[in-house]
């Protein structure tokens, strides 16, 4: 956990321009920065940066944040890894904080488990080599497949025994928790008896990228249709499948030196490749490649090469991790091996050189790939190929980073080729996904957004822009206004007694207005801002900005570039002299909460409505007229008063 402390040194370093700049080229316009956005594909500049504000904002594409959340997006970092980086660059010293108790706990649970992994592996190490029977059952088989004792050894392999509780009993006598040892899946209980789960197996560990042992895979060496093929680990304090890559700590310097990554199903594939020679190669377990095993990829080369059996169900899986790999800008290429064989099998039969020879010659593009086996499906069916042509689409757009324009518009010609239809057409298939997932990631983050004006050239808002505007909810602005004047002006005086943020605070629940808006995300920022203020703390905008709750942090930058216009009453009132907002910070405090309320009275008289319509008692009836009058009088004073400033 990084200090508050240094989190504070770190924010106050940040400089957007800086940041975002070694990632896009930026040029001055006026007040703010402009530049080519990194996020989707466009030739004229409409990606802002605000430096006093420290956000920036797309035209084109609707995307928008501070310096924190850029890194995340532009290079897929957490929060704590975008801190850190941010901590490097400005040379700012990281001061871990008091962790929580929860976190201690978690810790202490996760080096436990190391330790007792790390004796399970020597255990299951010395069961092979060194037991008459991991010699006889184990070590025999391993090397009838072909494993020498050099890579067994690298690969830290093993051999659990056949007895019932051979390495539960030497567990618990050197003093490890049975409730650990079973989170571990090492021990199994039943029956208040305890025993080997992986009783029979060989043992494979699977490290960490400091080669620290996270778990097992445990095969079985006897054919047995009732028993599983493999056991893994369970999920658990370190365990963590979806992040896990097997073989990746051996093969990591090898990956960087060949800048490609093989990608294969299983443990035995990994090994023999190795023990071939071929070291920079990794295995997923044959489920589909997920966010964070990609990004260990990334973290070494763009390169990478899937190699599967031919008819393996994998495959499938395998495919569905493409979409997510082209949208990290891999180079995504497939190698099927022939006549069922896995690469296992298939190095063992051919030998390194031919294996190598063979992917090289058979590496297929992956989009090429995939579109050449639909060919072959659609034969004259024109419902099928108008299918494969949107499959095609869509995937292409995925491929949407700015540095990948080139290779986004060569696969374009070439499955435009393919399919024999016109390159245009495809292309504006291709845009029209495009748009589609902004447009969702838009509504998603927050539609409303407005970015002040001042210094941006109105050519440089985009159609897209415009559309966003038009969709702008006149409601949702005057909640946003509230909020946004708690923000800027919550710790001003507002008279003698009181500051701004205390008055909206007694507004709010005197006239039950909390209730009245409807953005449940608006709500929890008033909420936090509150709990905040109240525990003495002097919250600003920034402190949002920064907070690491991402749709609040997003939610806030949205509010905060919110322009507004002053009316030509004021105007003429002032005679030539245009207030600034801080010097109508009051007026708009006051309007701001006169808007909900004037949205409470409407819809009181609504209700009063209903309750007319429904009533049969003449004397009810004189009462919800009065009702209506009363209320109908308070909304003209209210308008009125609202007469002064338009909010757009
Ligand atoms: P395979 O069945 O292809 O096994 O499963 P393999 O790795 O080639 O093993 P050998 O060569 O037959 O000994 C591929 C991978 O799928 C996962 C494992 O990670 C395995 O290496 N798997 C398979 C399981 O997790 N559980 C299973 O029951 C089977
Ligand atoms: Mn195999």
């Amino acid at each position: 956990m990084i200090s508050q402390n240094s989190i504070q040194q770190i924010l106050s370093r940040i400089d957007i321009v800086e940041i975002v700049g070694s990632f896009v080229k930026l040029k001055k316009r006026g007040a703010n920065y402009l530049g080519l956005c990194p996020f989707h594909n466009e030739k004229t500049p409409s990606f802002t940066v605000s430096p006093s504000k420290e956000i920036y904002k797309c035209f084109g594409c609707g995307r928008s944040g501070n310096s924190i959340s850029f890194l995340m997006e532009a290079e897929k970092y957490s929060y704590v890894e975008a801190l850190r980086w941010l901590a490097a660059k400005y040379n700012v010293e990281i001061e871990e904080s008091e962790t929580s108790p929860e976190y201690k706990q978690q810790q202490q649970v996760a080096d436990s488990l190391y330790i007792i992994n790390n004796f399970a592996q020597k255990f299951f190490t010395d069961a092979l080599f060194n037991s008459e029977e991991g010699q006889d059952i184990a070590l025999s088989y391993l090397k009838e497949r072909g494993f020498r004792e050099e890579v067994i050894r690298k690969f830290q392999l093993g051999y659990n025994p056949e007895a019932r509780d051979g390495f539960t009993k030497a567990a618990l006598a050197s003093q490890y928790s049975l409730e650990y040892l079973q989170k571990t899946g090492l021990v199994n209980v039943r029956d208040g008896n305890s025993y080997d789960n992986y009783r029979g197996r060989i043992i494979f560990p699977i490290h960490n990228q400091s080669g620290k042992v996270l778990g097992f895979g445990a095969r079985i060496i006897k054919k047995n249709d009732k028993a599983p093929k493999y056991i893994n680990s369970p999920e658990n304090e370190i365990y963590v499948k979806s992040k896990i890559l097997y073989g990746s700590y051996f093969a990591r310097q090898a990956i960087d030196k060949a800048d490609e990554c093989l990608l294969v199903e299983g443990y035995t594939d990994v090994v023999s490749l190795h023990q071939a020679g071929i070291e920079n190669v990794v295995a997923s377990g044959g489920t589909s490649l997920t966010p964070d095993q990609l990004r260990l990829i990334k973290k070494y080369t763009n390169n990478l090469t899937i190699i599967y059996d031919g008819d393996s169900a994998g495959i499938k899986a395998a495919l569905r991790g493409l979409d997510l790999a082209l949208e990290e800008s891999l180079n995504v290429r497939l190698v099927l091996i022939p006549d069922n064989e896995d690469p296992d099998s298939y190095v063992n039969k051919v030998g390194a050189s031919a294996f190598i020879d063979f992917v090289n010659a058979n590496k297929k593009d992956f989009i090429l790939f995939q579109l050449d086996i639909a060919l072959k499906d659609i034969g004259n069916d024109s419902n099928k190929k108008s299918i494969v042509v949107n499959q095609v689409a869509e995937t292409i757009s995925k491929i949407n980073k700015a540095e990948d324009f080139t290779k986004q518009q060569d696969y374009i010609k070439r499955c435009a080729e393919m399919l024999k239809i016109e390159e245009s057409g495809l292309h504006a298939l291709v845009n029209k996904f495009i748009r589609e997932k902004v447009n969702k990631e838009e509504s998603r983050v927050n539609r409303e957004q407005r970015f002040e004006q001042e210094n941006i050239n109105n050519e440089t808002i985009s159609e897209a822009d415009q559309e966003t505007l038009a969709l702008f909810n006149r409601d949702e602005v005057h909640e946003q206004a509230m909020i946004r004047s708690l923000l800027e002006f919550g710790l001003k005086q507002w008279n003698d007694e009181m500051k701004v943020a205390e008055y909206i605070f007694k507004e709010i629940e005197e006239n039950h207005l909390e209730e009245l808006i409807d953005n449940r995300e608006l709500v929890r920022v008033y909420n936090t801002y509150k709990a905040w203020y109240e525990a003495g703390i002097e919250p600003t905008a920034k402190n949002f900005l920064y907070h690491d709750d991402l749709k609040m942090s997003s939610l806030v930058v949205g509010i905060m570039d919110f322009s507004y216009e002053i009316s030509s009453n004021w105007k003429e009132h002032f005679e030539g002299h245009i207030p600034t907002r801080e010097e109508l910070f009051a007026e708009e405090v006051f309007s701001t909460l006169n808007y909900l309320k004037l949205r409470k009275i409407k819809r009181l008289m609504d209700e009063n409505q209903r309750d007319l319509e429904r009533s049969t008692a003449a004397e009810d009836q004189m009462v919800l007229v009065q009702t209506h009058q009363h209320l109908k009088q308070m909304e003209i004073e209210l308008t009125k008063q609202l007469g002064t400033v338009i909010f757009r």
